[in-house]
């Protein structure tokens, strides 16, 4: 079977590619932990209000003893709840998010702060704000009627006066 001189080239080149790709993948993932958000908790979404995490009076940022800060969420058709919060500069950040009805997701505008929101489920994320500024944090699964009205704002304010 004749193969063309250049084909054969372009075989090696994209396997060449795959390979190295692939190779990044495995490296990112054993060596520094680098995987897609996957935290598997489940939740009762139609009881969230009953749970301790998740009650309206226990929303919002929390500071955990080692000086990160736990940021409890709640998302609702149309709305992520509390609507605004402050957290501290230069500060690991986990954010917990869960929805009381259908899927939902959000991204935090200028981060890599992202991942979609199921019922049922815990979304976990972790994350830094290296500089302060306000941020839209943004639903992007379509919810319903209401979705792109469905936002907050996550402010990031020097470290100290992070209160939510
Ligand atoms: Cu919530 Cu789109």
């Amino acid at each position: 079977m004749h193969i063309d001189p250049l084909e054969k080239t372009w075989v090696w080149t994209v396997g060449a590619i795959v390979a190295a790709m692939l190779a990044i993948i495995f490296y990112t993932a054993f060596s520094q932990g680098v995987h897609p958000p996957s935290n598997v908790e489940t939740i009762d979404s139609a009881r969230l209000h009953l749970t301790e995490e998740f009650a309206e009076d226990n929303l919002g940022v929390k500071t955990n003893p080692d000086g990160s800060v736990t940021l409890t969420m709640v998302a609702t058709r149309y709305g992520f709840y509390p609507q605004y919060v402050e957290v501290p500069v230069d500060t690991p950040v986990k954010m917990r998010v869960a929805a009381t009805d259908v899927l939902h997701g959000f991204h935090v505008e200028g981060t890599n702060l992202a991942t979609m929101v199921i019922p049922g489920f815990v979304s976990e994320v972790n994350g830094i704000f290296k500089e302060p500024g306000l941020h839209a944090m943004f639903c992007n699964e379509y919810c319903g009627y209401g979705h792109h009205y469905m936002w907050s704002r996550i402010n990031v304010v020097e470290r100290n006066t992070g209160k939510s």
